[in-house]
């Protein structure tokens, strides 16, 4: 398995477990992290024995946010040309799913890598904002247009222009994360749900990954129509075929994934 600078990655059955690891910084997402996580992600799209990733962050942060120390030194010209940020954009491109398992901080790019993620596990101790509006500047990795559709204008605007934190329980009543889970299981469980998927016949995981996703870049008749489209395609695969058989016979399904 591949070593890394920045992240620990893990393979527990059908499941990659990528856990940040700058904890001097509190996993600031720096040049490397992207890198490292650019690398673990590709390898794990491209391995078959693998369904799901989760990726976590420590007790304290899942990440406190973009390198501040980074970015400091830049200015408008430097970011522009190296199009700052834009990298990230690949880490979503990932196929199979990837759930976010937060604990502590998630501010900033903390919050936005985890809204990039399929979706949030939110320990009881997850603190969710985007505080980047104190150091004179704003989101920069999607967060005013992720944020923005997770929880409403009303609680994005609210945090951005004031940079308070969200607490979990606000964040799950807001839609922001899927749950809430005592800290001490957040990984335990994230890694239980993330088997459950991984054991999901794959290219009926991909499809459902793909037309929720869909939902965000599309009006409701595209959106539908693609949904309609991927559903009927879908009866070309071996394991439709094998996964109503399975239903009528009354017996566990087993997954080719063709
Ligand atoms: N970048 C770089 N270093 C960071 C960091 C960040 N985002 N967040 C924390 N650190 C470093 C601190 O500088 C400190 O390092 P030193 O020991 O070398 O001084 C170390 O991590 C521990 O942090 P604190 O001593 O501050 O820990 P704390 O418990 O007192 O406070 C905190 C925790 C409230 C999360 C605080 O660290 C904090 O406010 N961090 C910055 C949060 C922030 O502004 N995030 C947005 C960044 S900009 C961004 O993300 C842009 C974007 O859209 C992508």
């Amino acid at each position: 398995m591949a070593e890394y600078e920045t992240i620990l990655v893990e393979k527990r059955g059908r499941v990659t477990l990528v856990t940040l690891n700058r904890p001097k910084a509190l996993n600031a997402l720096n040049s490397q992290i992207l890198a490292d996580l650019l690398a673990a992600m590709a390898d794990f799209d491209a391995d078959d024995s693998q369904g799901c990733a989760v990726l976590t962050g420590s007790e304290k942060a899942f990440a406190a946010g973009a390198d501040i120390k980074e970015m400091q030194g830049q200015g408008f010209a430097e970011m522009y040309a190296s199009n700052f940020f834009a990298g990230w954009e690949d880490f979503t491109r990932t196929r199979k799913p990837v759930i976010a398992a937060v604990a502590g901080y998630a501010l900033g790019g903390g919050c936005e890598v985890a809204m990039m993620c399929d979706f949030i596990l939110a320990a009881d101790t997850a603190k969710f904002g985007q505080p980047e509006i104190k150091l004179g500047v704003s989101p920069g990795m999607g967060g005013s247009q992720r944020l923005t559709r997770a929880v409403g204008k009303a609680k994005a605007m609210e945090m951005c222009l004031t940079g308070r934190m969200m607490d979990a329980e606000e964040a799950e009543r807001a839609g922001l994360v899927s749950r809430i889970i005592p800290a001490t299981d957040l990984v335990e469980e994230a890694v239980k749900v993330a088997t459950a998927i991984a054991e999901m016949p794959p290219l009926a995981v991909k499809a459902n990954k793909e037309m929720v996703n869909a939902a965000y870049e599309t009006t409701l008749q595209q959106g539908v129509q693609f949904e309609r489209r991927l559903f009927h395609g879908l009866f070309g695969t071996e394991d439709q075929s094998e996964g109503m058989a399975a239903f009528v016979e009354k017996r566990p399904g087993k997954w080719t994934g063709k």
